[in-house]
């Protein structure tokens, strides 16, 4: 089993959007006895909350559930229980590093880097472009599976 663990600032906006759109595609490619899929935040604020009306609503237009992610912050066992704990920004990547236990920062990849591009997915709760957020989340989590494929 591969576990990947998608991490963003608060995980209500792009982590969640990322763990929906990629188990959906893994369950697509026939993929879900082999990979498992959560998110998580760098952060405790939106701890106990359910997404963003920004990411429900993209998801919905995609024909996609919502039900059931709720915000939980990171933490040290995380890199335990996941193989890949993938950020959506530089800033995630460094705060996930420094909740990593010694050794285990090299789990942490930013989503963009599957793509082959050195991009960040910007914050949605900021720029309130959400339908960027979907683009960005659809080509990162495709070039992710992409790259699974060859692991399983
Ligand atoms: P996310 O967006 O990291 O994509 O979930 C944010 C959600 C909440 C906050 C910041 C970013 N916040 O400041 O509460």
């Amino acid at each position: 089993m591969i576990r990947v663990l998608f991490v963003c600032l608060g995980n209500i906006c792009r982590s969640p959007m990322a763990e929906v759109v990629f188990r959906h595609k893994v369950a697509d490619a026939g993929l879900s006895a082999a990979i498992s899929v959560a998110s998580a935040a760098t952060s405790n604020w939106e701890e106990g909350n359910g997404p963003h009306e920004g990411t429900v609503a993209q998801l919905k237009a995609h024909g996609l559930p919502s039900h059931g992610l709720i915000s939980r912050p990171l933490t040290a066992a995380d890199f335990s229980q996941f193989d890949y704990l993938i950020g959506m920004d530089q800033q995630n990547v460094r705060d996930m590093q420094k909740i990593a236990p010694k050794g285990m920062e090299g789990k942490c990849y930013r989503l963009l880097a599957f793509t082959g591009k050195e991009k960040d997915i910007a914050d949605p709760w900021y720029t309130h472009d959400f339908d960027q957020t979907y683009k960005e989340v659809d080509e990162g989590t495709s070039a992710l599976l992409n790259y699974l494929k060859s692991k399983v």
